[in-house]
């Protein structure tokens, strides 16, 4: 049997060019050689950096298991460099953003950074897609996780091929309770959807396999405000899936997006927007801070190594004219929901308000009230 892998993807805003915009090629290049350090010291066997909008995002491949405070500590480390010797001293915008400590107690999670990490035996041939966005949350997988792992009209091997038929196992998290469910699919469908359609409280924390509890995807869970207890930036999130035999092919993973969807973020976190898939090269948000994007990378694991078209560097797999509608759509839609300004539901509810400055605001006005 093949050794185990841990594929970890740790992402955090430490700053960025030109407000929200774009993470900084000098962070990029200051991250990459933090990581390449690690390589040749042998702590990690593989590593991707690059960005979606302002967000720097580590892609590791490693044998330390999920959660490993040497593969965190790398991370943490990375990010405080990068913010001390490139975000600081450029004046870059927010630098530091979502590094809410000061101190690293052994893993990042629960203090500004996003993760999402899977341990595996590699199969003969492991296809992977890591999906990363800018200027949303979490639960804006939610619409396309349930799609291609539960939805029969998106996912023909669910009906067809016979390693998928039994069905996945949803893991959800309430955000806010901290607390987690599995439900199977397809026999718990609705309430999956239930828990699902409330984007804001409940995500998708992991997918498994049904039959053999094969983990098929993880993603980020983050909620930076709940942390904080204040508006500190969107938690801008990000997802690993595994593809083909036995799991969604590629194309059925890649589909759902085909349909830009409207996700919570955009500007000041506080609008919904649609979820625009774009390329590396376009991730990063410009039109009334978005509209809120989202890029797939495709690699092949080999032994751990992140096999991509030219060394580590993946197939960019909405670099593609078959998104070109989706994109189109998303504009429109853009255009749409900006013509309400701050009316709900363009603007976010109050609920999903309390962590950024309209509270502030609300109470200036507070004493003005008389009764009627
Ligand atoms: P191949 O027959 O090329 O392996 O394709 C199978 C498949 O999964 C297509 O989605
Ligand atoms: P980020 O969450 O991507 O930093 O964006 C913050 C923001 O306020 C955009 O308008
Ligand atoms: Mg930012
Ligand atoms: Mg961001």
């Amino acid at each position: 049997m093949s050794q185990k892998v841990t594929i970890s993807l740790i992402k955090a805003d430490v700053g960025s060019l030109c407000g929200h915009h774009v993470v900084h090629p000098r962070q990029i290049e200051m991250a990459r050689k933090k990581l390449e350090e690690a390589k040749k010291n042998g702590l990690i066997i593989d590593y991707y950096v690059f960005n979606c909008g302002d967000d720097l995002e580590l892609l590791m491949t490693h044998t330390k298991g999920e959660g490993s405070p040497d593969i965190h500590g790398l991370a943490w480390s990375t990010f405080k460099e990068v913010t001390e010797k490139v975000s600081k001293p450029l004046k870059l915008y927010a630098a530091g953003q979502d590094l809410l400590s000061d101190t690293f107690s052994g893993n990042v999670k629960g203090m500004g950074p996003g993760v999402a990490e899977m341990e595996i035996r590699e199969r003969p041939s492991e296809p992977i897609i890591v999906f990363a966005a800018d200027k949303t949350e979490p639960g804006a997988w939610n619409y396309p996780l349930y799609k291609i792992f539960a939805s029969p009209d998106n996912t023909a091997g669910l009906v067809i091929d016979p390693s998928m038929h039994e069905g996945f196992i949803f893991r959800v998290m309430d955000v806010i309770e901290g607390k987690v469910v599995d439900l199977a699919c397809p026999e718990e469908l609705y309430s999956l959807i239930a828990l699902l359609g409330t984007t804001g409280r409940y995500v998708v924390e992991r997918i498994l396999r049904k039959v053999d509890k094969e983990i098929a995807a993880v993603a980020t869970t983050t909620r930076l405000s709940l942390i904080a207890g204040k508006y500190v930036g969107k938690d801008d999130p990000a997802l690993i899936v595994r593809a083909q035999h036995g799991f969604p092919a590629v194309g059925e993973i890649l589909a759902p997006f085909a349909y830009p969807h409207l996700v919570a973020g955009w500007m000041r976190g506080s609008h919904y927007g649609p979820l625009m898939p774009v390329s590396l090269k376009h991730a990063k948000c410009t039109f009334f801070d978005g509209p809120p994007r989202v890029v797939a990378l495709g690699f092949q694991l080999a032994n751990g190594e992140l096999i991509g078209l030219n060394g580590s560097d993946p197939a960019d797999l909405f670099d593609d004219p078959a998104f070109d509608v989706a994109r189109t759509i998303a504009m429109q839609l853009a255009d749409y929901m900006r013509r309400m300004g701050e009316f709900m539901p363009a603007r976010l509810g109050p609920e999903e308000l309390e962590y950024t400055t309209l509270p502030k605001i609300l109470e200036k006005l507070k004493d003005r009230f008389r009764h009627v």
